[in-house]
């Protein structure tokens, strides 16, 4: 790795640590006004002090996100699908890595679909974008989407990451499941985990604390954040599992002393 791609590495996974609490809001890419994120810059900006990078669109930086803010961006560059679409892997690269430059992106991301019908265009988009983000320096992180009919198992996990890291992506996003630390051994690359859909916080603080204790190098969360009623509580109780080794029943604490604190957000 060269000096720019191990800069921009640790600008995300947190040098003393090696960890990161990545805040997605990237979901319009093809949920269109998801739920909450209907107005982004009044969703994302009371959430950017407690976030390690921003996961979005160059539309949503470019509207939505004060150019003023040094926080890590790390761009998605894949979409052209919908959720009416009748195949979410049929996705292509939409950014150049000339405005994933232009941006400052610390890292530029996109989906790949294993098992879908879209999976060797979707691999080959990952290729293709390590090819370019080697010219620049700039890392990639491969997304393992998982299709409605595919199993988020370990088995399935591990097949998608470590493809992903055999095709050259420099640290993948998959989703907790039972044996994870097999996902985790078996893709030599760092691996964080999604928070999927809105559950209750206290079920995505546990999946959070599990994820980290089974080797997961951090979180790349959403819903599970802007969803909650207390975000800035939920990204700061995240973010005290990831970065301050804080135990379950610890970050509930944490969360339910936050909740005293007014939230300004909303
Ligand atoms: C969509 C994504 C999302 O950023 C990812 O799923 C994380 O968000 P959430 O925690 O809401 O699942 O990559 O394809």
């Amino acid at each position: 790795m060269d000096w720019g791609m191990k800069n921009r590495m640790a600008r995300i996974f947190k040098p003393n640590d090696n960890r990161t609490v990545m805040l997605a809001v990237d979901h319009g890419y093809f949920l269109g006004p998801t739920e909450r994120l209907e107005i982004p810059s009044k969703t994302i900006e009371p959430l950017i002090p407690y976030a390690d990078s921003l996961m979005l669109t160059r539309g949503v930086l470019r509207t939505s996100v004060k150019s003023t803010s040094d926080l890590p961006i790390v761009l998605r560059v894949s979409g052209g699908v919908s959720i009416i679409s009748k195949d979410l892997s049929n996705e292509a690269i939409t950014t150049s890595i000339e405005d994933a430059i232009r941006v400052n992106a610390s890292a530029v991301t996109l989906s790949i679909f294993v098992g879908a019908e879209h999976e060797h265009q979707s691999l080959i988009n990952l290729a293709r974008l390590v090819n370019e983000g080697e010219r620049y320096g700039i890392p990639v992180l491969a997304v393992t989407a998982v299709g409605k009919e595919m199993a988020r198992d370990a088995r399935y996990l591990s097949l998608a990451c470590r493809i992903a890291a055999e095709l050259g992506a420099h640290m993948v996003k998959t989703y907790y499941c039972e044996n994870f630390e097999k996902v985790v051994e078996a893709c030599p690359v760092p691996v964080i985990i999604a928070g999927g859909k809105k559950t209750s916080e206290l079920d995505a603080l546990q999946l959070t604390y599990n994820a980290i204790q089974h080797g997961a190098s951090g979180v790349d969360m959403g819903r599970n954040i802007w969803q909650s009623d207390y975000p800035i509580a939920m990204l700061k109780a995240v973010r005290a599992i990831v970065h301050e080794n804080f135990n379950f029943k610890e970050s509930c604490d944490l969360f339910n002393r936050e909740l005293k604190v007014k939230e300004t957000e909303r």
